[in-house]
This record gives structure tokens, sequence and C-alpha cells, in this order.
């Protein structure tokens, strides 16, 4: 097939992880016989110093008329005053925002050779397989913002028609997989939870009756989390807890370059692809981040946007060997030996190759 991907590499190692997941899917389309064309954009820290704005217009359209989106990472040091009035991360929920991506998919599976990198202890990971589904253009993130001298507030809230469309897709996703979804709200205290809860309940009790649904309040989430993993398989969030309960999640797996993700719409809209962690300032420009959480989430693109399973399945399946091999980054190294982001990388394109 042929397909048109945007490419927005963005700041710190988001051109770093980037370029890999890009080396990955031309692998891809060179043993499977299609052709990505690759158009690379702005958006970020970058586009601000390029364009004076964090999503620039040309980027957007871009966006609009491709087949799939990879993006890298955006943020850093050089645009985080705290007085900035423009700042990279406002690109990256105008994009979500612009496309209707409100369903932001973060699955996470500790791959076994790689249980060491996590402080979790390893009889607890074995057999996880969680994903997340954090609703991504709702909530405190989009409510109105004010600020004086003295005072500040971000408005939360949220419609009945944003919970229930990213409840069906959690439910549709726990369909295909064991059919079990843990809704996660703070319904003890939040009126926007409440809501989220009676709608949950409604959903799961008219349109799923077939998937079992547990609510759970996201303070006992963020320790059950650790402590059973296992028991959980779709946990569906709004915007701001999903966003810290899939921070807390990557130590599952050990890494936060290890967690790719999928932010996806209403069928038919182009998705966007990216790792869940940002732009890491602290080992930016050094060549060692993990580069697998890109080329997952590159997996991810093959598999929701262009339907390519089982090139999907071929990518995942070489970045495991490659892990299975011991090619660790310095963040699942623990202190041992440790690859450099392109030899990881060659490591994955190796295994795809044969
Ligand atoms: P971060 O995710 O960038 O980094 C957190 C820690 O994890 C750092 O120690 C970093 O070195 C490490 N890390 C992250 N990704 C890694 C990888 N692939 N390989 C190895 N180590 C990795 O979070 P932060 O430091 O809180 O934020 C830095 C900047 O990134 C901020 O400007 C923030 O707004 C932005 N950010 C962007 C995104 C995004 O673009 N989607 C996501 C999160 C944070
Ligand atoms: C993420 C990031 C973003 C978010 C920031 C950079 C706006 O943390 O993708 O998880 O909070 O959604
Ligand atoms: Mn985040």
């Amino acid at each position: 097939m042929h397909a048109e991907i945007v490419v927005l590499p963005g700041d710190g190692i988001g051109p770093e992880v980037a370029a890999a997941a890009l080396a990955v899917l031309d692998t891809v389309a060179e043993r499977f016989g299609h052709t990505f064309r690759f158009t690379e954009h702005d958006i970020g820290g970058i586009a601000i110093d390029r364009h004076g704005e964090p999503l620039p217009a040309v980027t957007l359209e871009a966006c609009r008329t491709a087949h799939a989106i990879l993006l890298g990472a955006v943020g850093g040091p050089k645009w985080s005053d705290p007085n900035a009035t423009v700042r990279p991360e406002q690109g990256l929920l105008a994009i979500r925002k612009a496309l209707g991506l409100y369903a932001n998919l973060r699955p996470v599976r500790p791959h076994p050779a790689a249980l060491g990198a996590s402080p979790i202890k390893a009889e607890l990971l074995e057999g996880v397989d969680v994903v997340v589904v954090r609703e991504l253009t709702g909530g405190i993130y989009f409510g109105e913002k004010t600020r004086t001298a003295d005072s500040a507030s971000d408005l939360c809230s949220y419609s009945v028609g944003e919970i229930e469309r990213v409840l069906r897709t959690a439910f549709r996703l726990a369909r295909t997989r064991r059919g079990k979804v843990t809704s996660v709200d703070k319904a003890n205290v939040l009126e926007t939870s409440r809501l989220w809860r009676d709608v949950a309940a409604r959903i799961g009790r008219e349109e799923f009756p077939d998937v079992a649904l547990e609510h759970q309040l996201v303070d006992s989430m963020a320790m059950h989390l650790l402590a059973k993993p296992r028991e959980y398989d779709v946990i569906v969030t709004e915007n701001m807890f999903g966003d810290i309960l899939t921070d807390e999640a990557s130590m599952l797996a050990g890494s936060l370059g290890l967690l790719p993700s999928a932010s996806l719409g209403e069928p038919g809209a182009v998705g966007i692809y990216e790792p869940i962690h940002g732009s890491a300032p602290d080992i930016a420009g050094k060549g060692i981040a993990n580069p697998y959480a890109t080329i997952f989430s590159a997996a991810m693109l093959l598999r929701h946007s262009l339907g390519l399973e089982a090139e999907a399945a071929a990518v995942e399946a070489a970045v495991h060997a490659a892990l299975d091999a011991g090619v660790f980054t310095a963040d699942l190294a623990a202190g041992g030996a440790a690859v450099s982001t392109p030899q990881a990388t060659e490591a994955v394109l190796a295994h795809l190759r044969t």
C-alpha cells in the first residue's frame, strides 16, 4: 500500500527517537512491499523558534490530510519560563483537540527480559497486560484558566457526550481482550467524576452487559496498579488521571522509554502515534534515549491507521527479540552494559530484516 505519514519530531530526544521509528517504518516498507512517504513538520519548541507558534497552520494542514502522524516529544527548559505566554505543550494539546483525538490508548506489557529494570517485584509483573484508555481532549487540560497576582484557577468540565464516547472505546477494546473495564475517577470529591461514574455505569449496563465493569477511586488505583497489576485489563479514565497513572504504570514495564501510545478519534480520523514520555532534556543530544517506545508507537500506527496487522506484529516481535538479546539502553541496563539509541535501533532493524 501507499501511505502518507507526517512526522513531527519536536524537541529534546524527540528527533532522536522519531528517527529510530522512521528507520523501522522504512524497513517495514521495504520488506513488505509498501511505499511510505514521510513529510516532516515543526511542532512544540522548535515551531515557536521557527514560526513564532507551537502549532503552525502548515503543520496542522499537513496532519489533516495524512494517513497517520508520528510524533517524538515537545518541550524543554528553553521554553519553560513560568511566565511565558507561548509554550511547546500548547502545540500538542492543540493538535489533539483540532483532530478530535479523544481516546489515547496506552498499553502496558512488561517484557520478561526487562523485568530487572522495574522497581516492582518480578513475580507481580509476570502476565501483566493492561491498556489505559485516557480521555485526551477534555477535562482540566482544556477548561478556562485564570490568573491574577494572588490567585489562579483551572476549570475541569466534562459533557455526557465526551464521557460516553471514550467509555465506548474502552468497552469495545475490552471485548477484544479479557472483558473487564476499570473506570477510574474521584467521585467521592469531584462533580465531574460523579457524572463520569453515572455515565460509565449506564453505558456498561445498556450497551456492554457482557463486559465486567468496576469503579475505582484514583488514589487507591495508584496503589493497586503497583500492588496487583495483573488484575487489570482495560483502565479508562479522565485526561489528567490518565496522564499521571500511565507514567506510574511505566514502572511496571521498567522505563518510560518503553510505553507507546495511539491517540484516536472517530473511525476514519487520522491518528497520532507517540511515546508517552517527554523530551527528556536531561539526556537530549547524547544519543542514549530508549527508542523502543516510539518504535512500538510506529507498530500501533501500522495496526490502527494503516490496518497492517502482520507488519505491526513483526515490528513488535523485532523489539521483543532485541530485548530478549539484552539490547538495553541505559534506562533499562540497571548500571550494566548499555547501547546507544542507534545501536538499539539497528538491533530492531536486524531482526526485522530476517
Ligand atoms: P520526561 O518524560 O521528558 O522525562 C522523565 C524522565 O524519564 C527523565 O529522567 C528522562 O531522561 C527519562 N526518559 C524519558 N524518556 C526516555 C527515553 N526514551 N529513554 C530514556 N529515558 C527517558 O518528563 P519531564 O522531564 O517531566 O518533562 C520534560 C519535558 O517534556 C517537559 O517540557 C514536558 O512538558 C515535556 N513532555 C512532553 C511530552 C510529549 O511530548 N508527549 C510528554 C511528557 C512531557
Ligand atoms: C503526555 C504529556 C502531555 C500531557 C503534556 C506534554 C502536555 O505529558 O503526552 O503525556 O500532559 O498530555
Ligand atoms: Mn504525560
